[in-house]
């Protein structure tokens, strides 16, 4: 195992208004002008979600997750482009709207928080991610259940248990390929915190796989799945339960980072859910997932690797006026044996990287290259097994996000300090640099993941 690699934060100014700059117009979809030439066979839409509001009423959130999510889209076809930028019209963000006040979060008073408590009350933001299943759209975070979204105008249609859904449905579901069907996780806390497990199928009903114990109450981001496993790496970030009771203190304060608990390791088999592999190693920490897959019985475990939880407080310091970022995260190859019960990580670069992806296709199956931004979002690139980056540093200080492939292309949304723009890459190319970009005439915050659709 590759040794803890942590250099300092970097002080990056433009990252930290991307994490605290609200979006500044709401707009429907609208002609966006293309520099270079869009490639004629690009046609589908590009959806992106992540805070969009970072307060309301001269009050800031205590941190960027509780921003309120706004999904933008850029519609091509035919080389030419449209774009429109939302705020999601959450239930929550209508009420405190209708109220002329914060009514949720903590940034509230400590009495209304109590009680927002006491009566399980939370505002769903709808800040994470936007995926598409069997026609329809849902925005989705981390402690809730999904928000539809109209498709074509980006409406929000609202909050949906998908028929299944007991306590919460993760931001992050993956999809397998072989299996024709999208995966998720969702955590239900209380005096045992569940973890439940979901099967999203290209056509029918979402299904209930199961549930696992969980041995204490985590912070639970992403998952990946193989087309026999689902595997969870429970780092040991522990929500703080008499705080959480208590309404007490900020969002920071709600996580406690607790290594001595190790991280551990939960491998589902799909087909028997309730008989899962599990086993602890030393504590690390993980945003996300690349992909994994089943090679000579052996799980193959693509992701990117923090030594601990630093960068959770950084991104709340941003919302302090800090500029600080993180830069510990680092590709690793995960192998895990499931009957000696054992998970060798090795770092495949030390470029840093985030927001990883693979091609549509290769999900839960042996991928040849996956995608990435690399260098605190400076470039964006493609990484393959043996960590060979081949990547594009952007012009400027412009900053990229999570790149998505699509029919041959990359597409990335990338942020100037005054414009955002979605850069079209030839993914056999991308050194070359963009073949196009679609420039919208606005600011858009940090969007953390999303969608194409055809
Ligand atoms: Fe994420």
């Amino acid at each position: 195992m590759v040794a803890a690699h942590k250099p300092a934060p970097v002080d990056d100014e433009l990252v930290s208004l991307l994490w605290t700059k609200d979006l500044p117009r709401e707009h429907g979809f609208e002609p966006l002008s293309v520099e270079g030439t869009l490639p004629a066979s690009l046609a589908g839409t590009l959806y992106r979600n992540g805070p969009a509001k970072f307060g309301q009423f001269g009050q800031r959130y205590t941190h960027p997750f509780e921003g309120d999510g706004g999904t933008t889209a850029i519609r091509i076809a035919g080389g030419k482009a449209t774009g429109a930028s939302v705020v999601h019209a959450t239930t929550g963000l209508a009420e405190e709207r209708r109220a002329g006040k914060l009514l949720y979060g903590l940034s509230t008073s400590w009495p209304r928080r109590f009680s927002n408590n006491l009566r399980k009350k939370a505002k769903n933001t709808a800040n994470t991610n936007i995926v598409a299943w069997q026609g329809r759209l849902f925005a989705l975070m981390e402690a809730g259940v999904p928000t539809e979204i109209d498709p074509q105008t980006l409406a929000t249609i609202g909050h949906t248990d998908l028929g299944v859904v007991s306590g919460f449905f993760s931001a992050h579901p993956h999809r397998v390929a072989s299996r024709n069907a999208l995966y998720n996780f969702g955590l239900e806390y209380g005096r045992v915190t569940k973890l439940h497990l979901y099967e999203l199928p290209d056509a029918g009903r979402a299904r209930h796989l199961g549930a696992v114990d969980l041995a204490g109450p985590p912070m639970l981001h992403d998952f990946i799945a193989t087309d026999t496993h689902l595997i969870f790496f429970v780092s040991p970030v522990r929500v703080h339960v008499p705080r959480m009771l208590l309404a007490l203190g900020t969002f920071d304060q709600l996580f406690r980072w607790q290594p001595e608990h190790g991280t551990e390791v939960i491998a589902v088999p799909i087909d028997r859910p309730g008989e899962p592999v599990r086993f602890t190693v030393d504590a690390f920490y993980q945003w996300h997932f690349s992909n994994a897959f089943t090679r000579a019985g052996q799980l193959v475990i693509d992701y990117i690797r923090y030594p601990d939880f630093a960068t959770f407080y950084q991104f709340g310091d941003l919302a302090a006026g800090s500029h600080e970022v993180d830069a510990t995260g680092r590709f690793h190859r995960a192998t895990i044996d499931l009957a000696a019960k054992t998970l060798r990580s090795e770092q495949l670069s030390d470029r840093q990287a985030e927001f990883p992806t693979v091609k549509p296709g290769d999900e839960g199956r042996e991928h040849s290259l996956g995608y990435a931004t690399f260098d605190n979002l400076r470039a964006i690139g493609s990484i393959d097994a043996k960590g060979n980056v081949i990547s594009h540093q952007l012009p400027g200080d412009a900053r990229a996000t999570e790149p998505l492939y699509v029919d041959g292309h990359l597409v990335a949304l990338c942020h100037t300090r005054e414009r955002a723009y979605v850069s079209v890459y030839d993914a056999t190319r991308i050194p070359d640099g963009p073949v196009a970009k679609i420039w919208l005439d606005h600011h858009v915050p940090i969007t953390f993941h999303g969608t194409f659709v055809r």
